[in-house]
């Protein structure tokens, strides 16, 4: 019987049906497995089910063995997995496109309101000082209607993010992208422009790039530089995809107004890390894909991915 590890634990959906098919062996504890116990772990299985918080590389590769036919990461991120050399081992390798989307965008927009609208000082500020008066001048903030909206990055989420701030907040939506995207010009009128345009132009800016080497430190000093005083960075998408100490230095002087943060580098983020002092920088878990209906979807296509590596059939959800 094929063997298949599954280094935390995940919805029962998915995971149900690996159980019926396959020997399955579950991390039980929500912390990651320590290096040397993921490496022993892994000896011997066909197939692994991932997350985006494990280091997958050939060393883990050669230590499951020969046998090992397919990955199937728990997130449409797959920045964590070495591609090329799952490739060079014959390795399928998958992730969960298509079922985070909505979740991902709401958090997004969560993040937008939270940052603009001072949240993180207002509920410190309840919480702390039991919230003593109301003031005229006090946790002045953002509005977003009919402003504009910079997407970098129009995939998926992307344009489930300008769809929601175009038609629930009248947002003009300016996106860059590899390729035009004429559905998302024709459906909002979204116009494609440079980064740099991009940034000058947006009221939010809001990052949906994969992290590749190109899109590392995509967002650093000189960038910032060009956005507005008033401006709110977005991420939703992988830290590293912003240069945190030009981040912290540009919420430090006013140089933007805000950032919300879901995705931070590293993760979680130290406790003497400056970022966390800065009263205009709301920092989520990486909770994009933290719905019920999300996670079991995610349960499921990872399921899905290992049981057709494992018949010999392409994987349903490759990686591109
Ligand atoms: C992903 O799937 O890549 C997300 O970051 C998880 O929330």
């Amino acid at each position: 019987m094929a063997k298949i590890f599954v280094t935390r634990r995940i919805p029962s959906s998915g995971l149900e049906r690996l159980q019926t098919q396959f020997e399955v062996k579950v991390w039980e504890r929500d912390d990651p497995p320590p290096r040397e116990i993921l490496l022993e772990q892994v000896r011997g299985c066909d197939a692994l089910l991932t997350m985006l918080s494990d280091r997958v590389d050939g060393e883990l590769m050669d230590a499951a063995g020969k046998q090992l036919r397919g990955i199937a990461n728990f997130a449409v991120g797959y920045n964590n997995i070495d591609v090329t050399a799952a490739t060079q081992r014959g390795i399928a390798v998958g992730n969960t496109p298509g079922a985070l989307t909505d979740a991902t965008a709401d958090i997004a927009v969560a993040l937008m309101l939270a940052a603009g609208r001072c949240f993180r000082t207002a509920i410190q500020n309840v919480d702390q000082l039991g919230w003593r008066n109301w003031e005229p001048m006090q946790f002045l903030g953002q509005e977003f209607g009919g402003k504009t909206l910079g997407i970098v990055g129009m995939g998926r989420i992307g344009a489930a993010v300008a769809k929601r701030l175009h038609f629930g907040w009248d947002m003009k939506v300016v996106y860059t992208s590899r390729s035009t995207k004429p559905e998302m010009e024709a459906l909002f009128g979204a116009r494609r422009v440079s980064l740099d345009d991009l940034l000058t132009e947006s009221d939010v800016v809001s990052l949906h790039t994969s992290l590749q080497p190109e899109t590392r430190g995509l967002i650093g000093e000189r960038e910032l530089r060009l956005m507005k005083q008033s401006a709110i960075l977005i991420n939703t998408s992988r830290g590293e995809v912003i240069h945190q100490t030009a981040l912290n230095g540009a919420l430090l002087n006013g140089t933007i107004f805000a950032a919300g943060l879901d995705v931070t580098d590293p993760e979680p983020l130290p406790s003497d890390s400056p970022l966390r002092q800065r009263e205009n920088c709301v920092i989520l878990p990486h909770i994009g894909s933290a719905t019920h209906i999300a996670r079991n979807r995610m349960s499921n296509i990872a399921a899905e991915n290992i049981i057709a590596a494992l018949s010999g059939r392409g994987m349903p959800y490759p990686v591109a």
